[in-house]
């Protein structure tokens, strides 16, 4: 069995994010929505909060399962059976990054990533701009599922100064 892993902070998931799980689902047996758990990074979204969103929207893909970890990646791969890592590239600007941790993470654990070129309508999308925008009353409609737009608008609500 195929097992891929898309790893993430997804706080909160985009529909950017969940046109990435899907490719991976068409092409592995399984795949795995991963959480990162990152003490030192403050998030909006609980990691508990941010499980249960990717759960609800990925809901309709049968072989998509979420999960969180703590640590490093290729340590989750190495207990999961995981062969692939799949991550989503946007732009030239998300090269250099992506490139270094992939080839990290070979070196440590001959783990394989495996990039999707992101949809070009969003190509512009990340967790940290929508939470920007519609901090200061843009609009994210169509960016985020509804389900997720309708839990980020109550959490602004609730931190006006997130
Ligand atoms: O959504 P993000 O925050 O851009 O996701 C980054 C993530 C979680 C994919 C990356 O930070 C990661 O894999 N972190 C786990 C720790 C790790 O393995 N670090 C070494 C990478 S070579």
């Amino acid at each position: 069995m195929r097992i891929a892993v898309c790893p993430g902070s997804f706080d909160p998931v985009t529909n950017g994010h969940i046109d990435v799980f899907a490719r991976a689902a068409a092409v592995a047996d399984q795949v795995i929505v991963a959480v990162l758990i990152n003490k030192t990074k403050s998030s909006l979204f609980t990691v508990q909060e941010r499980i249960e969103m990717l759960q609800e929207v990925v809901a309709p893909l049968d072989n998509v399962v979420v999960d969180s970890f703590y640590g490093l990646l290729v340590d989750y791969c190495r207990t999961h059976d995981v062969q692939a890592i799949v991550k989503g590239l946007r732009a030239v600007s998300d090269f250099d990054y992506e490139l270094q941790m992939a080839q990290m993470n070979y070196r440590l654990a001959g783990v394989e990533t495996l990039f999707v070129s992101t949809n070009p309508l969003y190509s512009y999308l990340s967790s940290s701009l929508v939470k920007e925008v519609a901090a200061h009353g843009g609009s994210v409609d169509g960016l985020l599922p509804q389900s997720v737009l309708g839990r980020l608008t109550d959490k602004l609500a609730e931190n006006p100064s997130a």
